[in-house]
This record gives structure tokens, sequence and C-alpha cells, in this order.
């Protein structure tokens, strides 16, 4: 890829925007607290663009941005205190985990296959256009290669992922420069996965609840999240010489029950992912053979994600 455009926020780049990320390109947009990198979270290819060009060894689930509470109640349930907290917090740097919908469009790549997913309605004019114009809940996480700083210019988007992305969107420097407040609402129960702009305090006052800390604030390890994500069946990784009763996931031109990708394309396999082991786990074979996939590039993080799904399995 060349190296990405760099376009001052106004309808031009708005329009720009949402017409790659209708196209399934990752996109960087400034936010309230750090740039995103932005994909339409409905498609799964969208969404391996995404780690792909991050560079992430593995699947973290992501932030979905919604354009507001309507647009985020066909996605999740709404227990009453996630309600009042979104109605006091939202456009802004709060992000709620929820329950997510049986039938929510959200691509299981997004959500790592867990069954609740994690929604910010950004107050930023910028990410809050896009979102309106390309009519899809975005997935963003902070537009950085893995391992690097946080971006809160377009500068910095440029530095790490310059060659790797067709566009930022600048909308000078990001005005919270620190990632969004993260509460999981379970029930009647708050969590707070991550600090951020939206203080303890502020969710305290609102809420009238105590909100417990996850291991001194710590965000909740990625390790953690995924080993949530536990097919029922025995799963086997690496396998040249399945058995008849497995249920065999294949990669590449091969004979199989299903396959991650045909002509051996790491991004499709990596969006069909857990669609597959969805459809793997609901079947009558009693246990799941998947295929070597090779441990480069996107597949590091497709390698990860079976290892852990062989993992919990046993
Ligand atoms: O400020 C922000 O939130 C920025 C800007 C771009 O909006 N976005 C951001 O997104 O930081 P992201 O995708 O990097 O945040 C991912 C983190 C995960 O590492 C995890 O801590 C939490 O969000 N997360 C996402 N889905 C979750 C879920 N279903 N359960 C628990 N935690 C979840
Ligand atoms: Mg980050």
């Amino acid at each position: 890829m060349t190296a990405a455009r760099l376009v001052p926020f106004g309808p031009a780049a708005v329009e720009e925007a949402a017409r790659l990320i209708r196209a399934g390109q990752p996109v960087a947009i400034p936010s309230e607290t750090v740039y995103g990198l932005a994909a339409d979270a409905t498609s799964g290819e969208a969404v391996a663009a995404i780690y792909a060009a991050k560079g992430r060894p593995s699947f973290n689930p992501l932030i979905v941005h919604v354009a507001d509470r309507a647009m985020a109640g066909a996605l999740a349930l709404f227990p009453p205190l996630a309600e009042r907290l979104a109605e006091r917090f939202w456009p802004g740097p709060l992000t709620l985990v929820l329950p997510a919908h049986r039938d929510s469009p959200v691509a299981p790549l997004a959500t790592a296959g867990l069954p609740t997913v994690a929604l910010r309605c950004p107050a930023h004019p910028a990410m809050q256009a896009v979102i309106a114009a390309s009519g899809r809940p975005l997935a963003a996480p902070s537009a950085n290669r893995s391992g690097s700083i946080s971006p809160t210019t377009a500068a910095h988007v440029l530095s790490t992922l310059g060659e790797r992305i067709p566009l930022v969107v600048d909308g000078g420097a990001t005005p919270q420069g620190l990632e969004s407040t993260i509460v999981a609402v379970d029930g009647d129960r708050l969590r707070l996965l991550r600090p951020g702009p939206v203080t303890v305090d502020a969710i305290r006052e609102v809420s009238g609840m105590n909100v417990t800390v996850t291991s001194g604030g710590a965000v909740e390890a990625p390790g953690q999240l995924a080993s949530h994500y536990c097919p029922d069946k025995p799963v086997r990784i690496n396998v040249a010489d399945p058995r008849p009763d497995e249920y065999l996931i294949g990669f590449g031109a091969m004979a199989c029950d299903a396959n991650l990708s045909p002509s051996g394309d790491l991004r499709e396999a990596a969006a069909n992912l857990f669609a597959a082991l969805h459809v793997a786990d609901a079947g009558h074979r009693p246990s799941i053979a998947v295929a070597p996939v090779p441990q480069k590039g996107l597949g590091l993080a497709i390698n990860d994600r079976l290892a852990r799904a062989a993992v919990s399995a046993q």
C-alpha cells in the first residue's frame, strides 16, 4: 500500500473515510480520547484488516463506536444501570461492556467471540460524522502499531501506520489524549476494566453503586478475556491427519468441512475463524480438528486464538 493520505477534517475527508469504510478498509479518525483505527464492525474481513494493520499478536476484543443510544440498542442489552450511565456520559469517553444481542450484526472477530460487546458513543465531531456517513457501527482500537504509544495527533498515526492504511482524517490533537474508561455492567454490578477520563468517583455518584476495580485498575488481560470463549468440544490444532469423527476446519486448498480460506488468505481466515468454531461446536461431530495455519503475519493471531480454544476445551 502507498502512504496514507492526510486530509483535514471536513466534508471531503468524511466522505472519503465513509467510502473506504464501506469498502472494508480501516481509516484513522480522531476521537475525543485518541485517534482510532476505524473499520466496519459488522464485517469480519474489515475487522481483520484492523488487526493486520496494527500487527497485533492476538485478537483482543475491540470497542465498537456508535452514533447514539438507538444504534447501541440494536447491538446490546441495556440493564437499567447501563441506561443511567449512557444517559449521563454519552456522547463521551465512557465504554460500556454489555451483553450482546443474540442476533447482533457485530462480527464475532470484533468481540473475540465473547457474549459481550464493548460500546462507546464518541463525542468528537469527526468520529460522529464518519459513523453517520458510513451508516455502520465502527470497531476502533487506537491507531498505532501494536506495542507503540497511543496516537493523539495525525503525525503520531503516520509515524507507525503511515505505510499501512489509506487515509488519516486530521482533526488536530485529541482533547482527552487518554483512552476511554471501560466499565463492565453485569446486571446490577459494575467493574472497572480500564481507568480513563470518566473517573470512578463520577461513575459512583451517577450510579449510586460501588465500582469493583479489577486488579488495581489494570486492563483486564486479553488472555483472560480470550479464555471466556470455550468451545464445548475438544479441539486439536495443527492437524494433518484428521479422524473420521472430527469436524475438520481447513486452510488452503484441501478437503474439509469448513474452510477458513480456500485460497490461503490469512485476512479471510481471520475473518472466518470465530464463525467456523461456532459452527463446528454446534454441529453433530463430537470433536474439532483444525488444519495448520502458517505462523506469519495475521497467522500469529489466528494461531494464538486457536491455541486458547484448544486449551480451554480440555
Ligand atoms: O478511547 C478509546 O476507547 C479508544 C478510541 C479510539 O475510542 N479505543 C480503544 O479501543 O481504546 P480498543 O479496541 O483498543 O479497546 C479494547 C479494550 C480491550 O483491550 C478490553 O480491555 C476492552 O476494550 N474490551 C473490549 N471488548 C470487551 C469485552 N467484550 N469484555 C471486556 N473488555 C472488553
Ligand atoms: Mg491501544
